[in-house]
């Protein structure tokens, strides 16, 4: 079938189109053209979604069939895509946990009796779910939204978990948080996602569905002994106490990727999958994510952190200084 992915050269993008060329679709990207190009195999199409005539121009008569959608980050993207692909059969969209109101700290459970956004703010969790309503009212029955967790695999651009990767391959003493190893958190691989976002279009399938990895999957020190294994390192943790961490300026999430306080954790983590599983989202031995994100660090030309974000890492300075005290 003919199948537009609306995003498609980054990273969830790339396996969505690499997932519908092997179902055997007809594929064609829509992105600006800045930032990269689609896959082998996808027509690229060009046009900024934030201008209201580029969709309808850019398609120029190609009527696509299916549509999976990651790149929507504004209203009017969403309110564009709306006008112009209501009648598709299936449309995939790829929202965040962070459409829920009251996520973080959660807890999420299941989709239906969690309510979302409604506020005008123009913020990434309002967003996506003004997004969600403005499409679904279009597209009806045959939309589901995929509330993401955590989405990692190759070709992530934000490189927390390669971030890890790479500091536990350098070796030696590594700062880790010590009440956090234990803290079991929830990961998707970004193929996993992609390969069942096509399939989730192609069945017409609707509704709204929390798309990450099973409640305890793995723990924090899991993921990150995995990453030691992989990496063959003989890095030696020194687990520093959460006060500590704060008390010296680590910020969660972005100094000690995918970290977040004991208090945020508990409930952050604790996402309902049911109906992920029951509608045959994918979640692949962990091992084989980190040592494919690995492979893929190590053998190609790494993109850099888009601009927007902050780039992840325990500054050397942070790092130097929480070794040094007393351990
Ligand atoms: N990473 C996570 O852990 C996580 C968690 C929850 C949800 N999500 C969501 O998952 C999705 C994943 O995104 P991704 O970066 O992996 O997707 P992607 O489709 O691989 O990359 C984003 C694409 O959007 C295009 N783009 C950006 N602005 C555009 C515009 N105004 N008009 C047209 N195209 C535009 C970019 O190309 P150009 O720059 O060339 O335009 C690029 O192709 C996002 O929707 C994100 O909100 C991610």
């Amino acid at each position: 079938m003919r199948l537009l992915v609306l995003g498609g050269t980054h990273f969830l993008g790339r396996h969505v189109v690499a997932a519908a060329l092997d179902r055997g679709h007809d594929v064609a990207t829509l992105t600006r053209g800045l930032t990269g190009q689609p896959p082998e195999g996808a027509r690229a199409l060009h046009g900024d979604r934030d201008d209201p005539a580029a969709l309808g121009e850019a398609l120029d008569g190609w009527q696509p069939e299916l549509v999976v959608d990651t790149s929507c980050q504004t209203r009017a993207a969403a309110e564009h895509a709306a006008a112009v692909l209501a009648g598709v059969h299936g449309y995939a969209f790829v929202s965040s946990l962070n459409a829920y109101r009251n996520w973080p700290p959660g807890p999420v459970g299941q989709e239906d009796a969690e309510p979302t956004w409604d506020t005008g703010d123009d913020d990434y969790g309002p967003n996506k779910a003004h997004a969600e309503r403005v499409l679904s009212a279009a597209v009806g029955p045959t939309f589901v939204t995929a509330r993401a967790g955590l989405i990692v695999g190759p070709h992530d651009p934000v490189y927390r978990l390669g971030w890890w990767l790479d500091r536990i391959a350098r070796g030696g003493r590594v700062v880790v948080p010590a009440e956090g190893l234990d803290q079991p958190i929830s990961l998707v691989d970004a193929r996993d996602l992609a390969r069942w976002l096509v399939g989730m279009a192609e069945r017409g399938q609707g509704g709204a569905v929390n798309a990450t990895g099973p409640v305890g999957m793995t723990t924090y020190g899991g993921l990150l002994e995995v990453c030691r294994a992989v990496t063959g390192s003989d890095a030696e943790w020194v687990p520093v106490p959460e006060e500590e961490l704060l008390a010296v300026g680590v910020q969660e999430w972005v100094h000690l990727p995918l970290w977040l306080r004991q208090e945020e954790a508990r409930t952050a983590w604790d996402v309902d999958t049911t109906r992920a599983r029951r509608l045959g989202l994918g979640s692949r031995e962990l091992e084989a994510t980190v040592a494919d994100t690995w492979a893929w660090m190590r053998s190609s030309e790494r993109p850099p952190v888009p601009a927007h974000r902050p780039a992840p890492g325990l500054p050397d300075e942070l790092e130097q200084r929480l070794l040094a005290a007393g351990r």
